[in-house]
């Protein structure tokens, strides 16, 4: 069985000397095939990794496609979150999003699911540090970019980044892949795949800032892009690529902006894009906390505008989650959210 494997090694090692592009690419999937989670359940994984198929038009050695087919469930699903090097820094969100998943109820299985997509070097570098995370590098396709710092909500940085990461998750659509997509300022305490019902097939379920009460209005609820499940197919393969698209014509505006903009003038009903909204009772958030502690799946630090704020409050929440138990649930108070209502003066 090993192989296949030995054969791509030695095949990486004969490209350096091959064009420039293609050493990167072949690096980079060597990279990724040693950096597997060690051990037998490690030499396993590559194993079926290699020998599975890859869909139409993807090549086997096509990097994404094995990045996501080593983190997917058997059903081509699985989580997909972003990180910079402001995000993956010691003691800051990355750490808070482990921790809430390794303590999290029914969550910590899910980890081996989680692919985490690197926008710089610095925060792959950490991703690869943490034992048992799947790293995924995003190279920035327009050079120069440098968006390893924390981009302040709304700044040029933030908003390109944003649009980076459309275009990326259109691609992993394109590759018959679904996912759920989490910020990583949200906080995972239950598995959240129970609660995900998609009882008339719906192709979306997104969450969001304050929710009215009826989940099949995506017009009046404000949609948020920090958590969603989307399932892979035509319908959504198009409204990514339109929301992409959608970016020259919207300067200065955000991804989620857009999205709500998209939404409100009928594109999810010309591409018949079937849509349902996330109750905030189950994915909470900062702007609209849920009422009841006990079915709270994910706590998304929204309406907070600074990282260093979220951090802070999000410490609180996960103080405050350790101590749910079952009795004590539908007593337990949220922590006031004071550093991120600070944070916007
Ligand atoms: C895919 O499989 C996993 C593991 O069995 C399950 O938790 C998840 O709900 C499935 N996803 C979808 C979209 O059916
Ligand atoms: C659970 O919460 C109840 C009510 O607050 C409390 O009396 C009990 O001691 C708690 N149990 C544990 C194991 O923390």
């Amino acid at each position: 069985m090993g192989t296949s494997i030995l054969d791509r090694q030695e095949h990486c090692t004969l490209s350096r000397g091959a064009a420039l592009a293609t050493v990167c690419v072949v690096v980079v999937v060597c990279t990724y095939a040693t950096s597997s989670p060690a051990g037998d359940v490690g030499k396993e994984q590559k194993y079926n990794i290699w020998r599975r198929r890859s869909p139409p038009g993807f090549a086997p050695d096509d990097e994404l496609e094995v990045a996501l087919r080593g983190a997917a469930y058997a059903n081509r699903t699985l989580i997909l979150t972003v990180l910079n090097e402001a995000y993956a820094e010691e003691d800051g969100l990355l750490d808070l999003f482990l921790r809430s998943m390794r303590e999290g109820d029914g969550t910590a299985q899910l980890i081996d699911h989680v692919l985490f997509v690197a926008m710089d070097r610095q925060a792959f570098r950490r991703c690869r540090s943490l034992a048992g995370l799947r790293c995924y590098l995003l190279r920035q396709s327009d050079g120069d970019d440098d968006l390893s710092s924390e981009q302040l909500y709304m700044s040029d940085g933030f908003i390109r980044m944003m649009w980076r990461r459309i275009r990326f998750l259109g691609d992993v659509l394109k590759h018959g892949y679904s996912f759920i997509f989490t910020d990583m300022d949200v906080m995972w305490l239950r598995n959240p795949f129970p609660k995900l019902d998609r009882g008339d097939g719906e192709d979306l379920l997104i969450s969001a800032d304050k929710f009215n009460g009826e989940a099949r209005d995506y017009v009046g609820n404000e949609l948020n892009t920090g958590f969603f499940f989307v399932a892979s197919n035509g319908r959504t393969v198009a409204l990514f690529d339109e929301w992409h698209a959608a970016r020259r014509a919207s300067p200065g505006m955000k991804e989620q902006d857009v999205l709500n903009r998209m939404k409100r003038r009928g594109a999810f009903r010309r591409l018949g894009v079937r849509a349902r909204v996330l109750n905030t009772a189950r994915f909470s958030g900062f702007c609209q906390d849920s009422r009841d502690a006990a079915q709270v799946a994910t706590v998304h630090a929204n309406c907070c505008r600074t990282k260093r704020a979220k951090v802070v409050d999000l410490r609180a929440v996960l103080r405050a989650a350790g101590l749910l138990n079952r009795t004590a649930a539908g007593l337990m108070r949220w922590p006031a959210h004071s550093e991120c209502v600070r944070s916007w003066t």
